[in-house]
């Protein structure tokens, strides 16, 4: 509509004048998604997004996704500038994930090496040994197992799980999950597959481990995407959020996209597997952002930056 076209070209202007660049979420509304694309931000998974804003040359980043996202960012690049729509976009796994409680646990097990999450606050972050996102953890894990090193994981229960399943190893975990994710019911998953038989399942890790296990692929929201193209299959049951079917469909035309059942009545439902932080990235919140930094910019402790950093380097030098 007329109010949305005026924000996108404000907007488009606004990361001009500002040196701005918009890094989007694949959980991001669809205009959001197409605005990054179309003004040369990027679209991408957790760690995409943190290698891209750290390759670009601008010098303020906005980012269209949730506060551990923006952090990882100004950590990584503590020379721009880091905006975000929302400051109280956050993500239940951070929230359940209290530094002093973790630290804590940490303490309890000193011979353990501590991977978290990237969806985790700076300060949890700055107590780990390595920083995983879903599209590396287990090549990380993996490695780690090979050298025998006990593993102190958090705070993704399920994904702790599912990497435990994959690589043989058997790790101390800390208990959280994603409220999205975690509403996936493999019940009802089944009684939708009989609806779909040719259809192909795709599960991001974060989701309850029976339904992982009816997966016929798992990954990163990227990898998911990948996936979709990279499969025959002409049907697809997807168990992530919704965001994710603007990117799916685009890029294959034809293929028909179904969102995986939250209830226990094999209904589909689109509007439920919805990240209720995500949704809180808005076209106005993001004009309101470039506009006005103040309340949306993002700053991390120094000292507590620079040791978040040990670990997330880890991770992307491991990556590249
Ligand atoms: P990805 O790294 O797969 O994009 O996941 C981020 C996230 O928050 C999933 O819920
Ligand atoms: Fe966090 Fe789940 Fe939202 Fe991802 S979908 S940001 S894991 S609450």
């Amino acid at each position: 509509n007329d109010e949305k076209a005026q924000y996108i070209e404000k907007i488009k202007l606004l990361l001009i004048e500002k040196n701005a660049v918009l890094v989007a979420h694949y959980y991001t509304d669809p205009e959001i998604q197409a605005l990054a694309e179309e003004t040369g931000g990027c679209v991408a998974d957790s760690l995409e997004m943190a290698r891209f804003g750290k390759q670009h040359s601008a010098e303020t980043l906005i980012v269209a996704g949730v506060k551990f996202m923006g952090e990882t960012a100004k950590i990584l690049t503590p020379e721009k500038t880091v905006l975000m729509p929302e400051l109280e976009a956050t993500c239940s796994l951070d929230l359940g994930c209290p530094i002093e409680e973790f630290s804590a646990f940490c303490d309890e097990h000193p011979d353990h090496t501590v991977v978290v999450y990237a969806n985790t606050s700076a300060a949890v972050k700055a107590r780990a040994d390595w920083v995983v996102t879903s599209s590396i953890a287990l090549e990380i894990v993996d490695m780690l197992e090979s050298e025998g090193k006990p593993i102190l994981w958090g705070p993704d229960r399920h994904l702790g799980s599912y990497i435990e399943k994959e690589t043989g190893a058997k790790m101390l975990m800390w208990q959280g999950a994603c409220i999205v994710h975690d509403e996936f019911k493999a019940n009802a998953l089944r009684d939708l597959k009989l609806q779909y038989p040719e259809a192909a399942v795709l599960v991001h890790p974060e989701s309850p481990a029976n339904v992982v296990e009816m997966a016929d692929a798992v990954g990163s929201t990227s990898q998911l995407i990948k996936a979709s193209q990279d499969m025959p299959n002409t049907h697809f049951i997807v168990a992530t959020d919704k965001g994710i079917f603007y990117k799916m469909e685009q890029a294959n035309p034809g293929k028909t996209f179904v969102a995986a059942p939250t209830g226990g009545n094999g209904a589909t439902c689109r509007s439920c597997a919805s990240c209720p932080w995500m949704a809180m990235n808005g076209l106005k919140s993001i004009h309101d952002a470039l506009v006005s930094p103040v309340g949306k910019e993002i700053n991390v402790d120094e000292n507590l930056a620079a040791q978040a950093l040990i670990p997330l380097n880890r991770m992307l030098n491991f990556a590249a």
